[in-house]
């Protein structure tokens, strides 16, 4: 059993499900959580456990490499649970260098202070790295993501995690450094940051603004609950076998378009509106710069080998998320409004 453990991110949206539910399933395991808080971190979805006796936060940035060292030598992790990134590929577009910096100079700069804090005896300890199936490129009508699979990054943040990806096996051949990787399909859930498909959407509705869709909404996404996701993760991290590879994915594959309106259509009941207000505000704009057409995931290897099953279908999960922006509005009118960045600068400053 791990007791000390490094989450890197973990204030973001998979992040910060993945530390609460570390937190709250191993009390005897004491939980750092290093996160820059960036535009996507935000302590508010950790508000439920900041006070935990086995939680600690640290403000910091993976590419520190002087910081990430100092923390080591202060917890002895045995286990690191690389989930910081920068993560949504528009953001990519616009500036490629940024996901440069921070998924290949970041993972690199992790994978090295582990390597040195552990090279007396790697028994026992684990670096597992989050990564995405979007690694793997474009598919086309048929077929699937199998492990083997060989990688095709398009986008320049699928390039930044393929590059992070290929640093942690090379660290695993060049240095024995025990590392597991896992490539996952686009998750949806609380705490996501509303500049991705599914929290914009059910923002917009909300406030009745128009719900943008890339080209033709033809594009095809596999889309995995959140807390399945870090379920998944617990089961590898605990069970998998090192220098080995899962993908993770719930075999849950939707046309933008189709997402959207049953969104729309969820939503209109929720909101006690008239059927068909919502998806009135679709409305079709200019598609995304070399657009991956579809992903989905093959995760048999995942569910032979460790007996791993996604929990909850896609309708009820979908459900449980709009309640969710719903019932927290005042997270969601925060984080687009920008006022808990603005608080952040006053707490932390330049720290
Ligand atoms: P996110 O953008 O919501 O969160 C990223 C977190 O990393 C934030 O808290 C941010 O403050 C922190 N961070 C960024 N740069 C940092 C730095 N230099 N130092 C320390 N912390 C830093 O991302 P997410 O959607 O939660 O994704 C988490 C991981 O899972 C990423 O590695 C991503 O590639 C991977 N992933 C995401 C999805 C998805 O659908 N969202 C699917 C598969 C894999
Ligand atoms: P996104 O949530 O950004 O995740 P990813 O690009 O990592 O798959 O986008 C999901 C899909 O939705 C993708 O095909 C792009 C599309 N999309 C839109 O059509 N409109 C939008 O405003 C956004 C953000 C995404």
């Amino acid at each position: 059993m791990k007791k000390n453990i490094l989450i890197t991110g973990g204030a973001g949206f998979i992040g910060s499900h993945l530390t609460r539910l570390f937190v709250t399933k191993y009390p005897e395991c004491h939980i750092v959580n290093l996160d820059k808080l960036t535009y996507a971190g935000n302590l508010e979805n950790l508000r439920d456990i900041e006070h935990a006796p086995n939680y600690t936060f640290v403000k910091g940035d993976i590419e520190n490499m002087e910081q990430v060292r100092s923390l080591f030598a202060q917890y002895q992790f045995d286990g690191v649970l690389h989930c910081a990134a920068e993560s949504h590929v528009d953001r990519s577009i616009s500036d490629p260098l940024a996901f440069v910096k921070t998924n290949v100079l970041g993972t690199v700069t992790v994978l090295t202070v582990a390597k040195d804090a552990w090279k007396d005896n790697f028994d026992g300890k684990l670096f597992y790295h989050i990564s995405t199936d979007e690694v793997y490129g474009s598919l086309g009508a048929e077929g699937f993501f199998t492990e083997e699979t060989s990688y095709d990054p398009r986008s320049p943040y699928s390039a930044s995690k393929a590059s992070s990806d290929h640093f942690v096996r090379a660290f695993y051949h060049t240095y024995h450094l025990p590392v597991i990787i896992s490539n996952c399909s686009n998750n949806y859930g609380p705490y996501h940051f509303p500049e991705k498909l599914i929290p914009l959407c059910i923002h917009n509705i909300i406030n009745n603004k128009p719900l943008p869709i890339y080209g033709k909404g033809e594009n095809v996404r596999d889309w995995l609950f959140v807390e399945d996701h870090v379920s998944a993760i617990d089961t590898i991290f605990h069970q998998g076998k090192i220098g080995e590879t899962y993908n993770i994915g719930g075999h849950n594959e939707w046309k933008n378009i189709d997402i959207i309106r049953e969104l729309c259509r969820q939503m209109d009941v929720k909101l006690d509106r008239e059927k068909d207000t919502s998806a009135k505000l679709i409305t079709f704009v200019k598609d995304r710069a070399g657009h991956d057409l579809r992903y989905a995931i093959d995760a048999t290897k995942l569910s032979k080998e460790l007996g791993w099953k996604p929990s909850l279908q896609f309708e009820e999960g979908l459900s449980k998320t709009i309640d969710w922006y719903l019932q927290n509005e005042d997270w969601l009118n925060d984080v687009t409004s920008g006022n808990y960045q603005k608080y952040y600068e006053k707490m932390y400053g330049d720290r």
